[in-house]
């Protein structure tokens, strides 16, 4: 099995030093950074934007995986480009146009993620394999860290490895939302390759965290 990708959500960092905490999340062992960018609008609360991520840039060689959980997507595209965004992924239900979008994105010199809430369906990504680097399967509804894990998200997860796998492309599949020691390696078995944890990495400050990702990578339960 390839090395499954962890991706700490920021999330739960302290904010009056997020570039200390990325600095320790990146030593500890953190494969990208994820970064929940949200609006107040399409989801029920507030984090940051592109200046931000453009200040966090220096921080981190690491990729930044950058959820957008904003609507409208498309007038921001370029300023998430400039900041120093790797992955940016999307909600469909963000606007009308997703498969416009994806170009977009692509065009400007990111990877592109289509991001699944909890009530929408593996299907919708079937029209747009060709253009996502990356299926992100939210298994808790956006918005906040620390909600507990939706066990019906790992169907979904099951559906989309075989929809990935048809491809013959190296498409990422990652989950978002309440993922730790003991829903991890169930989330892997499903097939996902990338696990985003909030909560699960920071939770014990800057010297657990080593461990906490280590918590989190399959080795740990053979
Ligand atoms: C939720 C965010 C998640 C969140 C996960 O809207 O997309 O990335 O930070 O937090 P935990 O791992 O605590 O569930
Ligand atoms: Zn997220």
């Amino acid at each position: 099995m390839s090395k499954v990708l962890i991706s700490p959500s920021i999330l739960s960092a302290d904010f009056a030093c997020l570039g200390d905490e990325i600095r320790a999340i990146d030593a500890a062992g953190a494969d990208m950074i994820h970064i929940d960018v949200m609006d107040g609008h399409f989801v029920p609360n507030l984090t940051f934007g592109p200046p931000i991520i453009e200040m966090l840039r220096p921080h981190t060689k690491k990729p930044f995986d950058v959820h957008l959980m904003i609507a409208p997507v498309d007038p921001f595209i370029s300023a998430f480009a400039k900041a120093g965004a790797d992955i940016l992924t999307v909600h469909p239900e963000a606007g009308p146009h997703v498969h416009r979008t994806l170009q977009a994105i692509r065009a400007a010199g990111m990877r592109p993620g289509v991001a699944l809430n909890p009530g929408t369906p593996a299907s919708i990504v079937e029209p747009l394999l060709d253009n996502v680097d990356l299926i992100l399967v939210m298994s808790v509804n956006p918005g906040f860290g620390g909600q507990s894990f939706i066990e019906s998200q790992l169907r979904k997860v099951e559906q989309l490895r075989h929809m990935i796998d048809q491809t013959g492309r190296d498409i990422v599949l990652e989950i978002d939302g309440g993922l730790n020691r003991e829903t991890a390696p169930r989330a892997i078995a499903a097939g996902v390759t990338a696990i985003v944890a909030g909560s699960a990495v920071f939770k014990g400050g800057p010297s657990a965290y080593g461990d906490n990702i280590r918590a989190l990578r399959p080795s740990v339960h053979v």
